[in-house]
C-alpha cells in the first residue's frame, strides 16, 4: 500500500465515524427515541442501530436449547420450606445467576398496572414525553433511548424511562409522569418488600445471617428503569439491548408476555420464557463481589422485538449505597479465608459508575475485571 492508500483508508475511516456521531446526534436530538422512527414508518432501521457483520455472522451459529432458567415457588416460606428455597437461590445464584420466582407477593394486578403505564408513557403524545427527554444524571426522571447511546459501538432498539429513587430520598410530584406516576410509587413499595425478603434468603444461601446483606447496605432500591421495546423492522440485524451484566446487586425485572430477554448458559443463549404473573431475578455484579465470585453476575441481552405490540420490561435495581455515598464494599470478610482469598478489591459504586457511564461495556468480564485483586 503506498501512502495515498493509506491516507484514503484513514480519511474512509474518519468520515464513517464522523457520520455515526453526526447521525447518533441527529437521533438523539429528535429526543422521540426509537418509537419514534418506528412511528415515521422507517422500514431500514438507520445504520446506527445495526451490529458489526462478525457479530451478526456468529449469531447465525447458535440454536436453541431446551434449558430453562430455573423457577422457584416462594410460597412455600409460609409453609416451612425455607431451607429448600434457600438451596434452590444457591443452586440458581451460583450457575445461572437468574431465576424465576411465582407466588412473590407482588400483587398480580399492580404487575399489569405497570406494563399498561408503561405503554401509556410512551404512547401518549410525543411532546409531553419530550419534556422528560434527558441524559443529564442529576435529574431523577429520565427519558431517553439508549443511556450509552454516545459510548456504544452499536445502539439498542429501545427506549428508557429510569427513575432513581432510594428510601430516604423522595421525588417531588411534579418530577414524575403523570400518566404512571401512582402506580410506579406503589410498584416501588410491593418490590422493596420482595427484595428484602430475597436479600435475606440471599445471605443464608452465602451462610450469614439473614439480615447481612441488608445490614451491609445492598438493599437500597436505587432505579426503577422502565423499557419500551418497539416492533422492530428488522430484527436480525440489530439487538434490543446489548449484551450486559448488571451494575447492581439485585435486580428484579418485569417482563410482558412477549419475550425476548436471553441469558448466556453454558456458551449459548437461552430464552427466559414469560411466566405468567412471575418476576425475573438476578444477581448483579456488586453481589458477585462481595460473594468473592460464589453468586454469578451474568451476561444477558434482549432480542429485538419482532411482535407487532411494544415489548415492556421494568428493572428494578438494587444498587445499595448511591453513588454519592462513601462507603466501599468488597468481598464479605467472613467469606475469605486461605483457601478462598478475596478476588476483588475494595471499591466504591461511585468507582464503578463513573467507569460504567464513560465507555462502552461489552460484558461482565469488562465491569468487574477492572476491580480484581
Ligand atoms: C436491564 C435488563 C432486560 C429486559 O434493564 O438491565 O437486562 O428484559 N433488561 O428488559
Ligand atoms: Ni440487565
Amino acid at each position: 500500500m503506498d501512502i495515498s492508500d493509506a491516507a484514503s483508508t484513514t480519511t474512509t475511516k474518519t468520515v464513517t465515524e464522523y457520520d455515526r456521531a453526526k447521525e447518533v446526534q441527529a437521533f438523539d436530538d429528535t429526543k422521540a427515541g426509537v418509537k419514534g422512527l418506528v412511528d415515521a414508518g422507517v422500514v431500514n432501521i438507520p445504520r446506527i442501530f445495526i451490529r458489526p457483520p462478525a457479530e451478526l455472522a456468529e449469531e447465525l451459529t447458535t440454536h436453541q436449547s431446551k434449558l430453562q432458567v430455573p423457577v422457584i415457588d416462594l410460597d412455600g416460606i409460609r409453609y416451612n420450606q425455607l431451607e429448600d428455597i434457600v438451596d434452590q437461590v444457591r443452586a440458581a445464584s451460583q450457575t445461572w445467576g437468574f431465576f424465576q420466582v411465582i407466588n412473590h407477593g407482588v400483587p398480580l394486578n399492580l404487575i399489569q398496572e405497570m406494563i399498561e403505564g408503561v405503554h401509556k408513557f410512551n404512547e401518549q403524545d410525543v411532546e409531553v414525553k419530550k419534556q422528560f427527554y434527558t441524559r443529564e444524571r442529576t435529574r431523577n426522571v429520565r427519558f431517553n433511548s439508549n443511556f450509552d447511546l454516545y459510548h456504544s459501538r452499536t445502539a439498542s432498539w429501545r427506549d428508557t424511562l429510569a427513575i432513581s429513587t432510594s428510601g430516604t430520598k423522595s421525588l417531588e410530584p411534579n418530577e414524575w409522569p403523570k400518566v404512571c406516576r401512582d402506580t410506579i410509587m406503589e410498584y416501588i413499595k410491593e418490590v422493596s418488600k420482595l427484595g428484602e425478603t430475597l436479600f435475606e434468603i440471599l445471605s443464608m444461601a452465602l451462610g450469614l445471617k439473614p439480615e447481612y446483606l441488608k445490614d451491609m447496605g445492598c438493599f437500597n432500591l436505587y432505579s426503577v428503569i422502565c423499557h419500551y421495546y418497539p416492533h422492530c423492522p428488522q430484527p436480525e440485524l440489530t439487538l434490543g439491548a446489548r449484551t450486559h451484566s448488571d451494575p447492581s446487586f439485585l435486580t428484579i425485572l418485569l417482563q410482558d408476555q412477549i419475550g425476548g430477554l436471553q441469558v448466556f448458559n453454558e456458551n449459548q443463549w437461552i430464552d427466559v420464557n414469560p411466566i405468567s404473573g412471575g418476576l425475573v431475578v438476578n444477581i448483579g455484579d456488586f453481589l458477585q463481589v462481595v460473594s468473592n465470585d460464589e453468586l454469578k453476575s451474568v451476561d444477558h441481552r434482549v432480542v429485538a422485538n419482532v411482535h407487532a405490540t411494544a415489548r415492556v420490561s421494568v428493572a428494578c435495581f438494587f444498587t445499595g449505597h448511591t453513588t454519592e455515598t462513601q462507603k466501599p464494599f468488597g468481598p464479605i470478610k467472613e467469606l475469605i479465608s486461605k483457601e478462598n482469598p478475596p478476588v476483588y478489591r475494595e471499591f466504591l459504586v461511585g468507582e464503578y459508575f463513573s467507569k460504567y457511564f464513560s465507555k462502552e461495556l461489552e460484558s461482565k468480564s469488562a465491569g468487574l475485571k477492572q476491580f480484581e485483586v
